[in-house]
C-alpha cells in the first residue's frame, strides 16, 4: 500500500504571476521536471510573461516547455477550474498583490485565481509565495484573511545559516522550502541539522 502511495503521481498546478522573482517560478518547474511522479499544469499570467522577460529574457513559451500540460490565463473552462479535477494542490510563485487579492476576494477573473478559488473551496494545499515590500495594512490584512481560509503565504524571505554564496543558492533555498510544504521535497534540499 504505501509503495502504492508513493508511486501516485502527484498533480500540481503552478501559477506564475507579474511580481519580481520569476526566477522563483523557474526553479520550482525545473525542480519539479526532475522529479519522477510529478504533473505540473502551468499559469503564467500576461504580467507574469512580462517580468519574467524583464527579469530573465525568459518567454511565456520557455516557461511552458518546463511543464507537463499548460493553459491560457484566459480559458476559464480549463479542467482545472472545476473541483471535479483530481489535483494536489497549487503554488503561485512568485504571487503578486494583484493576485493575491483576487484570491482572497474570489473575483475568480482568470484561470489562475480560479484554480486557486477551487483550492480553497476543495481543501486542498494552496501556497502563494507573495513578494511585495513593504506591505501595507491592507496586504497583511488580505493574508490573514487567505491564512484563515487555509492558505499557506510564504514570500520568498531569504535565509542565510545556510551561508549562501549566490543569489542562486537563496532562490534554492526558498524553492526547497516551498517544495517541502508541497510534500515533494527535493532529494538535495540543505537542512539545517542543529548547532555547529
Ligand atoms: C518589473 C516588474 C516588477 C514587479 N514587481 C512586483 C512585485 O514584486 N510585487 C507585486 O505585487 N507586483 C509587482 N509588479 C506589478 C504586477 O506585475 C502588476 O500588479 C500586475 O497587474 C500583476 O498582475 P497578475 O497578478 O495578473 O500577474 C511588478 C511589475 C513589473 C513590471
Amino acid at each position: 500500500m504505501s509503495d502504492f502511495l508513493e508511486q501516485r503521481i502527484k498533480r500540481i498546478v503552478v501559477g506564475v504571476t507579474g511580481a519580481s522573482g520569476s526566477i522563483y517560478g523557474w526553479r520550482l518547474l525545473e525542480k519539479l521536471q526532475e522529479q519522477p511522479h510529478i504533473e505540473t499544469h502551468l499559469i503564467i499570467t500576461r504580467s507574469g510573461e512580462r517580468t519574467a522577460f524583464l527579469e530573465m529574457g525568459k518567454t511565456a513559451s520557455d516557461f511552458r516547455n518546463l511543464a507537463t500540460y499548460h493553459y491560457p490565463v484566459e480559458d476559464i473552462g480549463s479542467r482545472l477550474a472545476s473541483g471535479s479535477a483530481v489535483l494536489d494542490g497549487m503554488i503561485v510563485v512568485p504571487c503578486s498583490i494583484h493576485s493575491m487579492s483576487a484570491i482572497a476576494a474570489g473575483i475568480s477573473s482568470n484561470l489562475l485565481i480560479r484554480a486557486a478559488d477551487v483550492m480553497l473551496k476543495e481543501r486542498r494545499r494552496l501556497i502563494l509565495m507573495v513578494r511585495e515590500t513593504p506591505l501595507h495594512l491592507g496586504h497583511l490584512r488580505t493574508m490573514t484573511a487567505l491564512a484563515e481560509m487555509g492558505a499557506i503565504i510564504a514570500p520568498p524571505v531569504p535565509a542565510f545559516y545556510h551561508r549562501p554564496q549566490t543569489a542562486a543558492d537563496i532562490v534554492e533555498h526558498s524553492v526547497d522550502r516551498a517544495l517541502d510544504l508541497l510534500g515533494i521535497p527535493a532529494p538535495d534540499t540543505k537542512r539545517w541539522e542543529g548547532k555547529p
